[in-house]
């Protein structure tokens, strides 16, 4: 085990040594990064084992820091008033932001967020620099909401800042602007309705089968170690994720939200999976989940864990 950081100063000590900590936000654990540092990222990508054309998530203290690294027109401006929170903005580069290329993968748009979360906020600024932050867990399998599931999924080999249970449980959104349109690339912790709501601008979807719009959307990706089956019946042998109001069910058994909220349902989602994933049954049934609001991003990460591996 690497000595854990106890307080976000100390975090904040390796991260500008260039070494990785992990960190809490809002949605689920980022692998951090000083994402100025070549040296650093890179060390992000081979410790998840992430494919390196797959660019990665930058974390800003405040719209400051996040105007030197991208244009922002002024439908970006208004949809950064949506920040701190949930919600991805993929935005023109600009040349001179002094972003490890490698971060970005090579593009020339960088993806950008401030998180919402009070820890996460403190340590971008005691670092004073954007933190690149992937999910911190291992390329393709599913996301931490705890530090425990991060020293897991790393053999605690990655000092993590211990902030708790995430409380949205799922990634962010993840919106580019185009001109005068936004795309959401990944459906995630903020609803589409709700920034639709906020901002009085629509916001399309890009199509699944595009040419890869997030380079990260592999289609088998959030992969436990079962095989995930979605059907409102689980067969003897299985694990059983149930939504709502179920029938009976004999077998190992988490219910997401007895009551049928999908905010206790994303935040529930990766930490029963991956509880129900460690009893070691061969297959995990999953009930139905209403498609609306943080539904879509909820199905969308079920799908993804129940496609066929590469
Ligand atoms: O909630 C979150 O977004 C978490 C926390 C830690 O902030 N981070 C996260 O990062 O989910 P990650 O690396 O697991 O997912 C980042 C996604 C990938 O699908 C990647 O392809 C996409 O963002 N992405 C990054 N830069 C991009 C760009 N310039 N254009 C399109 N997609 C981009
Ligand atoms: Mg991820």
């Amino acid at each position: 085990m690497t000595d854990e950081p106890k307080s976000v100063d100390e975090a904040a000590i390796l991260l500008r040594a260039g070494k990785l900590c992990a960190f809490p936000t809002e949605t689920v654990y980022g692998l951090g990064a000083d994402a100025t540092d070549p040296d650093a990222v890179l060390a992000i990508y081979e410790t998840k084992g992430r494919p390196r054309f797959n660019p990665l998530i930058i974390h800003c203290a405040d719209l400051a820091m996040a105007r030197t690294l991208a244009e922002f027109s002024p439908l970006a401006l208004k949809a950064a008033t949506l920040w701190p929170g949930p919600l991805t903005l993929v935005l023109p580069a600009r040349p001179d932001n002094g972003l490890a290329d490698v971060a970005m993968a090579g593009l020339d748009s960088v993806a950008i967020r401030i998180p919402d979360h009070p820890l996460a906020l403190a340590l971008l600024a005691a670092v004073g620099r954007p933190l690149a932050a992937p999910s911190a867990n291992p390329s393709g399998r599913l996301s931490p909401t705890t530090a425990y599931q991060v020293r897991l999924g790393f053999g605690g080999r990655v000092p993590v800042l211990d902030g708790g249970p995430c409380q949205a449980g799922v990634e962010s959104t993840i919106v580019r602007v185009e001109g005068e349109r936004l795309v959401q690339l990944r459906a995630g912790a903020m609803a589409r309705e709700r920034i639709e709501q906020a901002l009085g601008v629509p916001v399309a979807v890009a199509a699944k089968d595009a040419a890869i719009a997030a380079p990260g959307m592999l289609l088998s990706h959030y992969a436990p170690n079962a095989l995930l089956r979605l059907d409102t019946s689980p067969r003897d042998g299985e694990a059983f994720l149930a939504f709502g109001a179920v029938p009976e069910f004999a077998g190992p058994t988490r219910n997401l939200s007895p009551s049928g909220d999908l905010h206790e349902a994303a935040r529930n989602l990766f930490a029963m999976l991956h509880e129900l994933d460690a009893l070691g049954r061969p297959m995990i049934a999953v009930a139905p989940i209403p498609d609306s609001g943080l539904g879509e991003a909820i199905n969308d990460r079920l799908q993804r864990a129940a496609a066929p591996r590469g």
